[in-house]
């Protein structure tokens, strides 16, 4: 049977993931947004398409929540998005309430579905959607590992020379300064990146990665990056409606894994259609869990100005 896929959030972020899963062919996706023409402005821009880049599924686009009843996955893109001079906390008070809702009114309509948050600060935001929906920890979690991998990736890909697909790195921890790229755990065809890159050339990438998304707003000037978080989202639902059993870094719900309770943050998840299948847990060095350690406290802090 298709599937059906909600993307909340008709700005750049939604839209550019209704390109992409519609591009995929993950099914029938529905576009939402509160402002009346623009959803379906652009679903029907999207549905033009069809005949130049066929694809089986069917746009639509409402401000109807009704609309989306039944779906199979929800992606929860709306939200502020930032400008230059703002980090994700400055977000955090506009968007909660944004998320709260969102959230809300999806899971009336798709009770059963896997949910996927983007909007930022993306920890504290999916900790709000878990809170608000009373979803299963196995069916709700943060988009940010794979686009701040992808980053990763691209900047070592580019050191070495190499295809990006062929680099395998891991960020962990929060969507934010305090993430953390795993320089240990990185590895090109299998081959340490310390092996073959000095060490100031990786704490520059490491850097550049943390401020990944700062570098694109200070371009943009008036939001923030869009194809990546896009696509990395779709990635993310891809294999939980093809039951891959991809390992993707998502912000997943802890409960005693790396040492940590009672948060989201970014870990190696097994993703299936049982949704989050498997945490793979590891063991870290000290330096490692110190890191680790800052971006709970971060996410700590989000989390108390959540006022949940
Ligand atoms: C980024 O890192 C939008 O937070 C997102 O680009």
């Amino acid at each position: 049977m298709k599937k059906k896929i909600t993307i909340i959030g008709a700005g750049n972020v939604g839209a550019t993931a209704a390109h992409w899963a519609l591009t995929r062919n993950l099914g029938d996706i529905v576009l939402l947004d509160v402002m009346e023409g623009i959803p379906q402005g652009k679903a029907l821009d999207l549905w033009q398409s069809g005949p130049l880049d066929s694809y089986a599924g069917t746009v639509t686009g409402t401000n109807d929540y009704a609309d989306s009843a039944n779906s199979d996955v929800v992606i929860i893109t709306a939200g502020l998005a930032r400008k230059p001079g703002m980090s994700r906390d400055d977000l955090l008070a506009k968007n909660v309430a944004i998320v709260k809702s969102c959230a809300e009114e999806a899971v009336k309509h798709s009770p059963d579905c896997f949910m996927i948050v983007v909007t930022n600060p993306i920890d504290a935001m999916v900790h709000t959607a878990f809170k608000v929906t009373g979803l299963d920890k196995s069916r709700i979690i943060g988009m940010a590992g794979v686009l701040d991998s992808a980053r990763y990736r691209t900047f070592l890909a580019e050191a070495l020379g190499v295809a990006p697909a062929d680099v395998n790195a891991l960020v962990m921890g929060i969507h934010g300064d305090k993430m953390l790229p795993m320089v240990r755990l990185a590895n090109v065809g299998g081959v340490p990146i310390t092996e073959l890159l000095p060490e100031e050339k990786i704490a520059e990438i490491v850097e550049r990665t943390q401020q990944g998304g700062i570098e694109i707003v200070n371009h943009l000037k008036t939001g923030s990056a869009f194809y990546t978080p896009g696509l990395a989202a779709v990635e993310m639902a891809e294999v939980v409606l093809k039951d891959s059993k991809r390992v993707l870094p998502c912000a997943a719900y802890l409960e005693g894994e790396f040492g940590i309770s009672g948060y989201f943050l970014g870990v190696p998840v097994v993703l299936g259609d049982k949704g989050v299948e498997r945490i793979l847990e590891f063991a870290l060095t000290e330096e490692e869990k110190a890191a680790l350690q800052e971006s709970v406290n971060a996410v700590s802090r989000q989390m108390e100005a959540t006022g949940l």
